[in-house]
């Protein structure tokens, strides 16, 4: 049956895009495959990452798009030009409008670094999550994948995974048990998962 085909969006360094090719590389989805690594930033290390492991990439540079409009509608003609049916946002740093998110609806998820519905939505990204966490005092935070809907952060639950927070805990080492701990087990299985779906909802009658 044909693979359910997926875009990683990206803006930095790509660990938890690392941890889906190395989970796809271990078979460990077998119903999809990344096709595509886009990212808004030229200068992201994820680029690198995917073409390591020979993935096809493309910068739609934010920076560069005059208007949000602009930047959503060159990602748009790239997702289309590679046929994507499922998009994950791994460290992707931008919000992304109404008008994109109802054009995949249930096709796009996101990994957060804490357990929504805390330190999340507008504001709260990367070292910014864990240092609200700390600051707060939680004993407990964690990762989350959930669909991506209108709202920043707001979207269905798929999964969350719990890590204790350490009393010498900086936010730099807090940022990096919940990646070990958590995101990069959860993301790929939130992968497979919509993966499963998607090809079932969308090729399984070509099997038939
Ligand atoms: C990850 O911790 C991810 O959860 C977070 O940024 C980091 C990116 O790291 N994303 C957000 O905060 C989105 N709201 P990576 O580039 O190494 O995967």
């Amino acid at each position: 049956m044909l693979k359910t085909r997926i875009a990683v969006l990206v803006s930095g360094g790509g660990t938890n895009l690392q941890a889906l090719i190395d989970a796809q590389k271990a078979g460990k989805n077998p119903c999809g495959e990344i096709v595509l690594v886009l990212s808004d930033n030229p200068n992201a290390y994820a680029l690198t990452r995917a073409q390591s492991a020979g993935i096809a990439t493309a910068v739609v540079h934010k920076k560069a798009c005059a208007s949000q409009a602009e930047f959503e509608q060159k990602m748009k003609e790239e997702l289309e030009k590679s046929n994507i049916d499922f998009i994950i946002l791994a460290g992707f740093m931008c919000i992304l409008s109404a008008a994109f998110t109802a054009a995949y609806p249930e096709r796009i998820i996101n990994v957060h670094p804490s357990l929504i519905p805390s330190f999340c939505g507008k504001g709260f990204y990367g070292l910014k999550v864990h240092e609200a966490a700390l600051e707060y005092g939680v004993k407990v935070t964690g990762a989350t994948v959930h669909f991506v809907n209108e709202i920043p952060d707001g979207g269905k639950i798929l999964l969350q995974k719990a890590v204790d927070i350490l009393p010498e805990d900086t936010p730099q080492t807090l940022q990096k048990r919940v990646m070990q701990q958590a995101e990069w087990l959860i993301l790929p299985q939130a992968a497979a998962l919509v993966s499963k779906t998607i090809q079932e909802e969308k090729y399984g009658h070509l099997s038939k």
